[in-house]
């Protein structure tokens, strides 16, 4: 869909990634460790002063006290702890339950490990969790569950009696839960996130992750990590250790400045975020669109069948060609495509300029089938 919008010279609210920098005094650290020789591996768990940092944000925000040494360890970005935290945890054969919309390399990592999925359809148009569903989707050979909250695509949070019935099921059937929490930060209207790992009974079964893409609108230096019990942890690290080994030396001090001093940077993003959010979706609803509003993270999800479209595949595909702007059609991170099949996700991390050039263009577009 970006080759699509590079080529039709279309407004880009496909792919989720923010059109400003990441905080100035992070890039400069950064450029001073790259200066400073900090240019051979790192070592494999991570560098001393983001683990430290990464502990301190985890007891600033949640009070979770962290060893630095044995609970946390650093990734390249989220996709490669969850990558990790699937191949150490997902037997061939066994089942992993996972939220379904879901994040594209979620369905890889299982398929690689040999596992199988089992998704939990968050049903639209509020993209609720069905505690019943997910109690049908656990059986015998259910090891673990993937879990991803604040959510992608759906902008849904899960709320403290969601977050209960997950750790209901996990307890009652001692699972492994890994939860990828990158949206922590990004959350609007007042809402905190409350990281799975704080409800009762799930601190040793929880593996949490989160990583500076989002929080710093830094997605492309992939720097993440993965938090938790020491056992679990390391378990993680072991699979780590034959996907990357190291990454991204003089960036992970960087991200531990700016985890230690740029907070303000994430409360003003998810400030400016929440008006972008409503710039777009109250465009969207004045085309006559139905659009749920989202939460937290970077998109809303809009149904397109009042325009005569069954299939969003087909609105998607018609739309740089009628519009000149890129969307997506969010069936692609279904197993049930039928769930989906109507909904489009729109990204509103750009420019507030960006996203009122792509509803100038719907508004003066014929967007009927
Ligand atoms: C739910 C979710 N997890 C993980 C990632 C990727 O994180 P990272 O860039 O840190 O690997 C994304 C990025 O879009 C995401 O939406």
């Amino acid at each position: 869909m970006s080759a699509l919008a590079l080529r039709t010279g279309s407004v880009n609210l496909g792919q989720g990634f923010p059109d400003r920098d990441g905080p100035a005094t992070a890039l400069e650290a950064a450029v001073t460790a790259l200066r400073g020789g900090r240019n051979q591996y790192a070592p494999g768990p991570g560098v001393p002063e983001l683990r430290q940092a990464v502990a301190e944000h985890q007891a600033r925000h949640y009070g979770i006290e962290l060893d630095p040494l044995s609970q946390v360890i650093i990734t390249a970005g989220a996709t490669e702890a969850v990558a990790a935290a699937v191949f150490a945890f997902v037997e061939p054969g066994e089942e992993m339950v996972v939220l379904e919309p879901y994040y594209d390399s979620y369905v890889a990592c299982i398929e690689m490990a040999g596992g199988v999925r089992r998704p939990v359809t968050l049903q639209a148009p509020d993209f609720r969790l069905d505690v019943a569903a997910l109690r049908a989707a656990v059986t015998d050979r259910t090891r673990t569950i993937l879990l991803n909250t604040p959510h992608n695509p759906t902008g849904a949070m899960l709320d403290r009696e969601e977050l209960r019935a997950v750790a209901d099921v996990a307890v009652e059937h001692d699972l492994v839960v890994v939860t990828d929490e990158v949206y922590e930060h990004l959350v609007f209207d007042g809402r905190t996130h409350v990281p799975l790992c704080t409800l009762p009974g799930m601190w040793d079964r929880t593996v949490t992750i989160s990583s500076a893409g989002k929080t710093f609108s830094l997605t492309g230096w992939k720097v993440g990590w993965a938090t938790g019990p020491a056992d679990l942890v390391n378990t993680v690290l072991a699979a780590k250790q034959w996907l990357t080994f190291t990454n991204a030396a003089p960036l992970q001090p960087a991200v531990a400045h700016a985890l230690t001093h740029e907070a303000g940077f994430y409360v003003e993003l998810a400030g400016q975020l929440q008006t972008k959010r409503d710039l777009l979706v109250s465009g969207l609803r004045e085309l006559d669109m139905d659009v749920h509003l989202p939460e937290a993270t970077y998109f809303a999800t809009s149904d397109v069948r009042r325009y005569g479209y069954r299939d969003a595949m087909g609105f998607c595909l018609a739309l740089p060609e009628r519009a000149g702007v890129v969307a997506i059609p969010a069936q692609v991170f279904y197993d049930d495509q039928d769930a989906g099949r109507h909904m489009v996700r729109w990204a509103f991390c750009k420019e507030a300029s960006v996203i009122e050039d792509a509803l100038e263009r719907l508004t003066r577009a014929d967007l009927y089938a």
